[in-house]
């Protein structure tokens, strides 16, 4: 394979000397893209020594190759260890000020990042916004890992162990295209009840693994469609997703319910609203007309996961989701359990939430069983990797119930 590294100029370079050594080992066509900063930090002999490829940090270099687009237009995957702010910054706005800002730009392979950086940098909301922006962009991130930097001062800012970020990079390259051809319908965000034409009754759900999952999903070959109700402003699905926006619990219903029928897969992630509102105001609800206090009478929304199931065709997968606020992973798994049976899925993923927990994290935990209780999965990490997780159960009860 292909692989691009990009190196920029902090101490962490150092470690990434170990990185090429290791996507060299493991066979890989390895190309460092250093910039001046990162010479600094390592020379270029060492790079080109341990690639056994030509380096150089200028577009100005080897023209007739057009080297300043080749690179990126080559590559299957492209990492950046270390990537400083400066980087990450360079890289949010897109700049092609030197040869790894020109290979980003050209490049359609999986971008993978490492950053590495103080704390007080990593935490700066320049950086914060910066990673948003990659994120939803579909940039991976490997890290930072929490412990002592250069200055002695500690906190999350180490890059992360080249082996960590090789696995994660090679992970992504080497996902199965085991749903090739195969439809699948994703829904995703948090329902809106209206309460009256400027206030609603919503939940926290930000859309995050319900995107990832449609991301994966893509990844893995499969045709996908993303019914989205109200993700969070950073959460942007992927292109090649087919996505139709809703915002009650019911428009939700009749979107999955229009859908379905051609859908080989069903996952429903969306934390949909159990009920609504009984009688919408047409007009704002105003405090003097609920003087010391407001009843609102609620009517319950119909179950669309338990609708889906009892109309399920033959060969379709129905996975539903659970949110629990529980005290222990065994209460967790009972939940769950019992969940996957009054419902009829053939798989429900289950996750623990709390005021500080599942919502707007990048990372979840997930238990998978299946309808008859057994755990077939469990995963942790980023939402991109749990997504694969949901995925990879989903392939493997698929390949058995094929026989
Ligand atoms: N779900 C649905 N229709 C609803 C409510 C939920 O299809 N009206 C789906 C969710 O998308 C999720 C699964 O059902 O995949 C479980 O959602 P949850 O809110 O945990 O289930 P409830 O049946 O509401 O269970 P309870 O409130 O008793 O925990």
């Amino acid at each position: 394979m292909f692989v691009v590294v990009g190196v920029t100029g902090g101490i962490a370079a150092y470690k990434s000397v170990s990185l090429v050594r290791l996507l060299v080992k493991a066979g890989h066509d390895v190309h460092v893209v250093p910039t001046d900063d990162a010479l600094r930090f390592v020379g270029l002999p060492t790079w080109e020594a341990l690639s056994r490829n030509p380096v150089t940090t200028s577009v100005h270099d080897d023209v007739a190759k057009v080297r300043h687009v080749a690179l990126g237009q080559s590559a299957d995957l492209v990492i950046v260890a270390p990537a400083t702010a400066n980087t990450l910054a360079a890289m949010t706005a897109g700049l092609a000020s030197d040869l790894l800002g020109t290979t980003l730009l050209a490049t359609t392979a999986p971008v993978v990042v490492a950053p590495a950086m103080h704390t007080e940098m990593w935490r700066h909301p320049a950086t914060v916004h910066n990673m948003e922006v990659l994120r939803a962009r579909g940039v991976h991130v490997v890290g930072p890992a929490d412990g002592v930097l250069t200055g002695g001062d500690s906190g999350p800012g180490r890059m992360s162990e080249p082996e960590e970020i090789a696995a994660a990079a090679l992970a992504l390259v080497e996902r199965p295209r085991d749903l090739d051809g195969v439809s699948i319908v994703v829904s995703a965000g948090g329902t809106r009840e209206p309460i009256d034409p400027v206030r609603y009754l919503g939940n926290r759900s930000s859309g995050r693994q319900g995107v990832a999952i449609a991301r994966a999903a893509a990844d893995r070959g499969a045709r996908v469609t993303l019914v989205a109700a109200h993700l969070d402003a950073d959460v942007r699905p992927d292109p090649r997703v087919e996505v139709i926006a809703v915002g009650t619990a019911d428009e939700l219903g009749t979107a999955m319910d229009a859908t379905a029928d051609d859908a080989d897969v069903i996952v429903m992630a969306a934390a949909v609203a159990d009920y609504a509102v009984a009688a919408v105001s047409e007009h704002k609800l105003r405090k003097q007309d609920s003087p010391g206090g407001l009843t609102l009478q609620l009517t319950e929304n119909r179950d669309i996961v338990s609708a889906l199931v009892a109309a399920r065709r033959d060969g379709q997968t129905i996975v539903a989701f659970a949110a629990e606020t529980v005290e222990s992973d065994e209460e967790l798994l009972q939940r769950a359990r019992a969940k996957a049976a009054r419902k009829g899925v053939d798989l429900l993923a289950a996750n623990a939430v709390g005021w500080t927990r599942g919502f707007e994290a990048a990372d979840n935990a997930l238990t998978i069983v299946d309808r008859d209780g057994r755990v077939v999965a469990t995963a942790s990490g980023s939402k991109d990797d749990t997504a694969h997780a949901l995925l990879d159960a989903i392939a493997a009860i698929r390949a058995a119930s094929r026989g």
